[in-house]
């Protein structure tokens, strides 16, 4: 695992030096997060004013819709009232829903010249997706809820053709472990918008907390919802555990819920409820202590982890099951229902009289057999309804069910074989997509629950596995980043974790590989930052802050290698113990240290300080070799070690 963090941080070196040596490299005027497919700057810019005719050549009315929604908000931030009729006008915007020239619905043409934006697409989707970029290429005041000081609205000239990569481009929320009310979803859901990302994964059922109103069930609500306590600080299993003593809960109204799916639906997102069997039960099973094998009463769980007690396979749970999944139906219009199946101990069933005479009856081989016959009834009963399953990637185990999709977490292994056997993936391992994970120095960051997953780290996810022929390759549908709140208490913090990182998955999503590139990706990060504050996002800024890699070279020599994501930084870094400030020394090259040494560094941006400061004592011997992201060593925290990510 070292040597991968060696390998890594080897990269990073020599983008940094890339960095450096383009250092005057100025701000991307086309930030654009997702970059669009084929982009061609044109000389010149259209300047918006109240004599700009907004046109749109269609009757359809989500088109209209669209339009009007822009028409708003750029008047409410702007002042300019843009014209509804022709007549004076200067210059133009033109809406235009073609039914030809695009073979994939998403895609749209966003053409900018002096006096016209044309924007173009066979879909009210592509419209909506040109719209997107058309904003950010305005200052990122449009964004914001009040009147902004700019006086002058102007965007350069550019041509664009655009569609995406993949057609499943998620992002997902656990709202069980803690709970976050509808108005924050909404901002989620804004923020995946402005990104084009299309699949909300919201994980609303698990062992601590039902958090979805089932009308035929209503204790799932009453009971599950509500857990008595919370386990304060890290969990770590056989060790001494503490609680905060207070009540927790909250969960969606079926009215809320279908508020959400329709807010959603106005951005072009779909959302996807999970609801989770057979594990993870542990909230249903307190309201109804009979969907357990045991049928003994238990309470919500109040600490992380994977719990024994699951939905037992007796007939009754079926019908439980099929009864919720049919509200859930009912209300979220998805083609996908996610049935989670991840982390089912089978302890329960190995010592159930139900479950054993269920597995004998049917001649299966083991409780893996009878998990999956548990799915494949499940999958029965869903693709009847016309839809279809998503499942965690445990749900290969002991075979998978004829029209699952696979959501391959535990690494890319169960989407290879997935795809192999010709069914569709969504990638969402926690080496790169696990958005609970660190992506800054651990010591100095909100307490999360492990791994390390920093921004590049996403960026430079491939979703599709190298092992895979281009014909199994097809089933790779897409990815998503996965964010789990056992550490995540706040509406804030939620962001803070995922965001930038979404920005970089959503390149990944979006972007052909051929067309991604880290250092403009970086540079666009810039104005990504100014528009996270323009919407109020608590994005993280582990941006800002410094790399190091230290490695002993022979002879006793130790080399400090720094690298900051932000390419306008300029690291200056001391070995005298003082505090670097903008006359110390710049950073061009790895430095080589002969003693133990303080070695203090910081970036700065246009001589201010930006970022954390670096400080640490450097030791010199062969056993040096490490990696630190601002002060502190990472320690084993990779994504791969599993036993610092108990508790999902
Ligand atoms: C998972 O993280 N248990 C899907
Ligand atoms: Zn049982």
């Amino acid at each position: 695992m070292k040597s991968n963090i060696f390998l890594r941080n080897k990269h990073y070196y020599l983008i940094g030096l890339l960095f450096l040596t383009v250092n005057a490299l100025a701000i991307n005027t086309y930030s654009i997060i997702p970059y669009p497919q084929k982009l061609s700057p044109q000389i010149g810019n259209f300047k918006f004013d109240n004599k700009t005719f907004l046109s749109v050549l269609t009757n359809d009315v989500e088109v209209l819709n669209i339009a009007v929604q822009f028409e708003t908000q750029f008047n409410r931030v702007t002042g300019i009232n843009l014209k509804l009729t022709e007549a004076n006008s200067t210059s133009k915007i033109e809406f235009i829903k073609t039914d030809s020239a695009f073979t994939n619905n998403e895609a749209y043409r966003l053409s900018v010249s002096p006096r016209l934006i044309r924007i173009e697409a066979a879909s009210p989707t592509g419209i909506f997706y040109a719209l997107q970029t058309l904003y950010q290429l305005l200052p990122a005041d449009i964004y914001g809820k009040n009147r902004s000081d700019i006086k002058k609205w102007e965007i350069p000239c550019v041509n664009i053709e655009d569609a995406p990569r993949f057609s499943y481009r998620g992002l997902h929320l656990d709202v069980c472990r803690h709970f976050f009310p509808v108005e924050f979803i909404k901002k989620y859901i804004d923020a995946m918008a402005i990104h084009k990302l299309n699949r909300f994964h919201w994980h609303l059922t698990d062992d601590q907390g039902w958090r979805i109103e089932i009308k035929k069930y209503p204790l799932l609500t009453e009971i599950g919802s509500q857990r008595p306590e919370t386990l304060i600080g890290h969990y770590y299993e056989n060790m001494p555990q503490q609680f905060d003593n207070k009540l927790y809960g909250g969960y969606y109204t079926q009215d809320e819920a279908r508020e959400i799916v329709k807010y959603a639906a106005s951005k072009f997102i779909t959302v996807i409820p999970e609801i989770e069997m057979p594990g993870h039960a542990m909230a249903a099973i307190a309201a109804y202590p009979y969907l357990s094998c045991t049928q003994k009463p238990l309470n919500v769980a109040t600490k992380w982890g994977v719990f024994d007690d699951v939905f037992c396979t007796r007939e009754t749970n079926f019908t439980f099951l099929e009864d919720v999944l049919s509200e859930i139906m009912a209300i979220f219009p998805s083609e996908y229902i996610h049935i989670g199946g991840d982390e089912c101990p089978k302890t329960r069933w190995k010592n159930c009289p139900d479950c054993q005479a269920r597995i004998k009856k049917l001649k299966l081989k083991d409780e893996h057999e009878l998990q999956s016959y548990f799915i494949q009834r499940i999958e029965k009963f869903v693709n009847a309804q016309g839809r279809k399953i998503i499942g965690w990637d445990e749900i290969l185990e002991g075979g998978l069910a004829p029209n699952a999709t696979v959501m391959s977490w535990r690494g890319i292994d169960g989407g290879i074989a997935a795809a192999k056997s010709g069914h569709n993936v969504i990638m969402t391992p926690m080496s790169h997509c696990y958005f609970d994970f660190y992506q800054a120095e651990p010591a100095t960051e909100p307490t999360a629950i492990g791994g390390y997953v920093p921004l590049i780290k996403v960026y430079d996810f491939e979703p599709v596995p190298k092992v895979l022929t281009a014909e199994e390759a097809k089933y790779i549908i897409g990815a998503q980043a996965n964010v789990w709140t056992e550490y995540i208490t706040s509406a804030s913090h939620v962001e803070y974790m995922a965001y930038p990182r979404a920005s970089a998955l959503s390149e990944v999503l979006w972007t052909n590989p051929e067309n991604k590139n880290w250092t403009r990706f970086s540079a666009n990060m810039l104005n990504a930052f100014d528009r996270f504050k323009a919407l109020d996002i608590n994005a993280s800024k582990a941006f800002f802050d410094i790399n190091a890699k230290v490695s002993a070279i022979p002879s006793n020599i130790v080399e400090v290698s720094l690298r900051c994501d932000n390419p306008e930084a300029e690291i200056r870094y001391t070995i005298d113990n003082s505090t670097p400030d903008k006359r110390s020394k710049i950073y061009t090259m790895p430095v080589k240290l002969t003693k133990t040494t303080q070695f203090k560094a910081q970036a700065f941006q246009k001589n201010t300080p930006t970022g954390k400061a670096f400080s640490e004592k450097i030791p010199v011997s062969k056993a040096t070799d490490c990696s630190y992201v601002t002060n502190t060593k990472i320690q084993g925290k990779t994504p791969e070690d599993k036993s610092l990510t108990n508790g999902m």
